[in-house]
């Protein structure tokens, strides 16, 4: 549909990786709101590729992205979560949680920075990770590639101003696909929401809002900001 005949708040965003978690749920918010969406991922479920233009694209393989010729945002959502002692550290673990993280949404950037200078005004969202601002155990190689994230968000940020905004939302555990392994019990989901000030997980559906906030003009004097969605956990303590 030519943007002429759209609303004109409606948008047309790059997804990539909104098949499951967070990223679906964004899908869903700004689906909700008319928006327009290209959605690159490995899968997709049938009931959201009826309603997005879906591009398949894996990222560990493929680099060339079939792309509209002006887009409004990209949120990049692909992501790891690789917990081992230092101990058990292999080069390959570290080597895929930065190629992930962080060399694969530059690679996606890249693809995607003529269509979001095409724009009047863009945005960027990137996911870090609590790991990034307080140190817990076992999270030493994807604490460093979420850090390394961060980084790139703020660097981004100066380099693309004021056309492009870039920020970053820096959740603890949320209870998407990603994080079954430490929410596959009730006994894990207490003690993993014990370990929060706010007493419980995050939900995909609140990240999601927090995505619709800083694509959104509601936030058009927000970049470089990193937003840690984490139940406190990086800067709470309860007495
Ligand atoms: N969930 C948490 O506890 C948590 C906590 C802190 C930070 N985060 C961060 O939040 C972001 C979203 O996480 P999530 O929990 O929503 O994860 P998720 O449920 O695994 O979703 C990730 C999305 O990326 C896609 N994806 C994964 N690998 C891909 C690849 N190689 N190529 C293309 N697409 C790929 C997945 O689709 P397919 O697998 O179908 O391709 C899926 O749509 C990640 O960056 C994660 O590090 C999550």
């Amino acid at each position: 549909m030519a943007r002429s005949s759209l609303n004109i708040n409606t948008k047309h965003y790059l997804i990539v990786g909104g098949n499951t978690g967070i990223g679906a749920a964004s899908v869903e918010c700004l689906l909700g709101q008319g928006h327009q969406l290209t959605v690159a991922s490995r899968r997709i479920d049938p009931d959201i590729a009826s309603r997005v233009t879906y591009c398949p694209f894996d990222v560990e393989t493929v680099f060339a992205l079939g792309l509209p010729d002006m887009l409004d945002g990209l949120v990049y959502f692909p992501g790891t979560i690789n917990l081992k002692p230092l101990t058990r550290l292999m080069a390959a673990d570290y080597e895929r949680d930065y190629r992930i993280n962080v060399i694969r949404a530059v690679h996606a950037i890249q693809a995607a920075l003529p269509a979001l200078k095409r724009a009047p005004r863009a945005s960027i969202v990137l996911f870090g990770r609590v790991a990034a601002k307080v140190g817990l155990p076992f999270h030493a190689s994807i604490a460093a590639a979420k850090a390394a994230v961060e980084g790139l968000g703020r660097s981004l940020a100066a380099e693309l101003a004021p056309k492009i905004r870039v920020n970053v939302i820096s959740p603890s555990l949320t209870d998407t696909p990603l994080a079954q392994a430490f929410l596959n019990s009730e006994e894990k989901r207490r003690a993993s929401g014990d370990r929060h000030p706010a007493k419980r997980v995050g939900d995909p559906k609140e990240m999601a809002a927090l995505v619709d906030y800083l694509l959104g003009s509601n936030s058009s004097f927000v970049t470089g900001q990193v937003f840690r969605a984490d139940g406190g956990l990086s800067s709470v303590r309860l007495l």
